[in-house]
């Protein structure tokens, strides 16, 4: 495949080498130095987009995939607030998107444990809580991959209404406490660490705690190009769950 990375950083670069060992070729690469001269026309004799790249230019960069008919995988995240009007942009033009908030293989195999685990956990007295923690680089707060576990959480937990939304620093102790209707996401943002994702039940009893951690950005990087291969020649909106059998 001919492929165009809009985003040319750590998940950029992570996906041309494992598109290259494929034998994939990036045929186009933008960054922030050559945005401004990212056109639809430059997207000519590519055959999918791969999007890691910031929250803001994540819809910009859709729509100018939409003029030129190609193909658009999308990891970035910090975007979802223009979902819907994406949607029906795709549908309406007959393009095709893939897009997940983690493409990892294991965080979806989590994302499964963790909608098992709040059926189970509705029925049951316990307070929950995420925690996130991500390089002191990540833009937003907090991270899709929480916002994804909020969601199915939420779905299955119905006294937890909206989501508190805390980013710590250095260990400090929270100067505000959460509410019951609240799901409390911790955000951490600590070193290089790629992506460490917990869900923790609580009560008096007893703390029942899932975790991921991912040990490198290869996982995002084999899933997106994974996802790429999949939506050549597809039309509508995708989600990783439409490629997993699981
Ligand atoms: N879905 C997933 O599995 C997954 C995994 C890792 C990271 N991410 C997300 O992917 C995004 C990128 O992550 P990263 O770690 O590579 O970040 P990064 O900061 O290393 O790279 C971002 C790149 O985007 C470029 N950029 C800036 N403006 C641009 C524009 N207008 N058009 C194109 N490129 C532009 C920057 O120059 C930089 O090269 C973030 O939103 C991150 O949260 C998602």
């Amino acid at each position: 495949m001919k492929i165009a990375l809009l985003g040319y950083g750590k998940m950029g670069k992570a996906i041309e080498k494992v598109a290259e060992a494929k034998g994939h070729e990036i045929v186009y690469r933008v960054d922030l130095n050559n945005a401004f001269d990212f056109l639809p026309v430059s997207l000519q004799n590519v055959d999918v987009a791969i999007d890691f790249s910031m929250p803001t230019a994540a819809v910009d960069n859709i729509l100018k995939c939409f003029e030129a008919n190609v193909p658009i995988v999308i990891g970035t995240t910090g975007w979802y607030d223009q979902f819907d009007m994406i949607k029906d942009k795709c549908l309406n033009e007959n393009q095709s998107v893939l897009y997940s908030s983690n493409f990892s293989i294991g965080v979806n195999i989590f994302y499964k444990v963790n909608k098992i685990l709040a059926e189970i956990m509705k029925s049951h007295d316990y307070d929950v809580m995420i925690n996130e923690t991500h390089h002191t680089a990540k833009k937003d707060h907090p991270s899709g991959t929480a916002l994804s576990l909020a969601k199915q959480i939420m779905n299955e937990i119905v006294k937890k209404e909206k989501i508190k939304d805390r980013l710590m620093f250095d260990n400090q102790t929270p100067s505000q406490s959460t509410k019951p209707n609240e799901l409390l996401i911790e955000s951490h943002r600590e070193g290089d660490v790629m992506g460490d994702h917990t869900v923790r039940y609580e009560n008096v009893i007893d703390i029942i705690e899932i975790k991921h951690s991912a040990k490198s950005r290869y996982g995002f990087a084999r899933g997106a190009l994974l996802a790429a291969e999949w939506l050549v020649g597809k039309k509508g909106i995708y989600t990783l769950d439409d490629i997993l059998n699981f």
